[in-house]
């Protein structure tokens, strides 16, 4: 007899899904975080002011997709410029379009402008926004690689009066949050005729001095030399003292227009000072830049990590295809201005207290309860809750812990009734009430 044998065949094992899958990683991309509820009564004080002053000042909102076309950015803020060269979230769609995170607002602005031919519009045409953006930048304190911007812009008007109340704004906001040690830095960098000669002074020098730049500076030189004056590196700190300053040879128009801005801040008793190596990293900006700056972390600290910027941007319109717009503007960083007054201990927003607890026991009350919150909530009163505890001592337990002057209590037979006990929590009183008169029972209580 023939034995068979046994052949075993080995089969490799599959790896089961959860093994095929990804790392999780519990925490968001690098640069990027939760803002959680405990912090969200900083954010909203910053949000309720900036908004104020907004409507104060006769802006309106815009909202804008937080994707646009590359080029959008690429062409309004500059192909030189560090955002568009280094920091930029860029991909392509499936359709092939090359688009790109916002980066910053004002580019967009510019595009919704022409796009929606608000050029007819009144003018100035005021707009505001507030929402994140995205730059991949080296993360660090205060600078994110997702962050919020609040921001106005003033398009259609070129007179100073609105140089100057984009400053006073700025300060404004920041001022009243409790930010009080705040510093202005203005400069002039001239409109295109004045800087292709200031241009031309600046490679002059920087060229006499190429062997002691950095070698981003090198390159800047050919790119950007602008961009020189705002580089932090020792060495070039040191060659930047002694270079010619923009303002020294503005055109006669820029320098007017410089001065009267200045008159301006003076008289609206904005603390500023002028620095001439102000040049902002974005390439549009003519004639006014400025940024706002809080001085409680000492001088350099404060540079690198402004609180705002802005300036005028007189030919961003044009540059994207509409028709020379004169036009100024300013953001403000949301993720600083929480950091900044948290440091300090400035107030935040305070959310309104519930004064009234509604308590339930049993199935039928907890229904009704539902219905009573509703009215007590819709007619303005801040009613607190636990409805999804059981019993009526824990409830009240929740109740006195909250601090409320009133608890109202629904059982089963207030329920069937048609009632409610009213307990006044500082004497303990109790008394009972027609349940369909329970909202005017509790704001007559409330307001004694
Ligand atoms: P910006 O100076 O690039 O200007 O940004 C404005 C503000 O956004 C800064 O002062 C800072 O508070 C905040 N910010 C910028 N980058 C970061 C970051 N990585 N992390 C945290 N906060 C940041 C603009 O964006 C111009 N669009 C301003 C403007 C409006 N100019 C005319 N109109």
């Amino acid at each position: 007899m023939v034995r068979k044998k046994k052949v075993t065949r080995k089969i490799a094992r599959r790896p089961k899904t959860a093994e095929i899958k990804e790392e999780l990683l519990l925490q968001p991309p690098r640069g990027m975080r939760d803002i959680l509820p405990a912090d969200q009564i900083y954010w909203q004080q910053v949000r309720r002011l900036a908004e104020k002053a907004a409507a104060d000042f006769g802006y309106r909102r815009i909202d804008l997709p937080l994707v646009e076309f590359t080029n959008i950015f690429s062409r309004g803020i500059g192909e030189g410029t560090d955002i568009v060269e280094k920091e930029m979230y860029s991909f392509s769609t499936k359709g092939g379009g090359k688009v790109s995170l916002r980066p910053e607002f004002t580019a967009g602005i510019a595009r919704a402008y022409i796009q929606h031919g608000m050029n007819v519009w009144p003018k100035p045409v005021k707009l505001y926004y507030i929402g994140p953006c995205y730059r991949y930048d080296r993360p660090q304190e205060g600078r994110f690689r997702e962050f919020f911007q609040f921001g106005c812009e003033a398009l259609g008007e070129q007179d100073t009066v609105l140089d100057a109340q984009m400053i006073q704004m700025g300060w404004r906001i920041i001022y009243q949050l409790g930010i009080k040690n705040v510093k202005v830095k203005v400069n002039s960098i001239g409109c295109p005729a004045c800087r292709k000669n200031y241009r031309n002074l600046l490679v002059h020098y920087f060229e006499s001095k190429k062997q002691k730049l950095c070698i981003d500076c090198k390159k800047r030189l050919e790119t950007n030399p602008l961009r020189i004056l705002d580089c932090k590196e020792d060495k070039c700190v040191q060659v930047k003292a002694s270079a010619p300053q923009s303002i020294d040879h503005l055109c006669e128009e820029c320098r007017a227009h410089f001065k009267e801005l200045l008159e301006y801040l003076e008289e609206l008793e904005i603390p500023f000072e002028l620095d001439p190596a102000l040049v902002r990293g974005l390439d549009y900006y003519t004639k006014t830049v400025f940024e706002l700056i809080s001085i409680s972390a000492g001088e350099e600290e404060s540079r690198k990590n402004a609180l705002g910027g802005g300036g005028r941007y007189d030919g961003l319109v044009k540059m994207l295809g509409g028709e020379s717009t004169p036009a100024v503007g300013f953001s403000l960083g949301l993720d600083r201005l929480v950091a900044e007054m948290k440091k300090l201990g400035a107030r935040a927003h305070k959310e309104p207290k519930p004064r009234v607890f509604l308590a339930q026991l049993g199935a039928f009350a907890k229904k009704k309860s539902l219905k009573m919150f509703e009215a007590l909530e819709r007619s303005g009163v801040i009613v607190a809750e636990s409805f999804g505890r059981g019993s009526l001592k824990s409830q009240l337990k929740v109740a006195d812990r909250m601090g409320v002057e009133l608890t109202l209590i629904l059982g089963q037979k207030e329920a069937i009734d048609g009632t409610v006990i009213m307990k006044d929590m500082a004497s303990g009183n109790q008394e009972i009430i027609d349940a369909a008169k329970v909202v005017d029972e509790v704001k007559k209580r409330l307001k004694k």
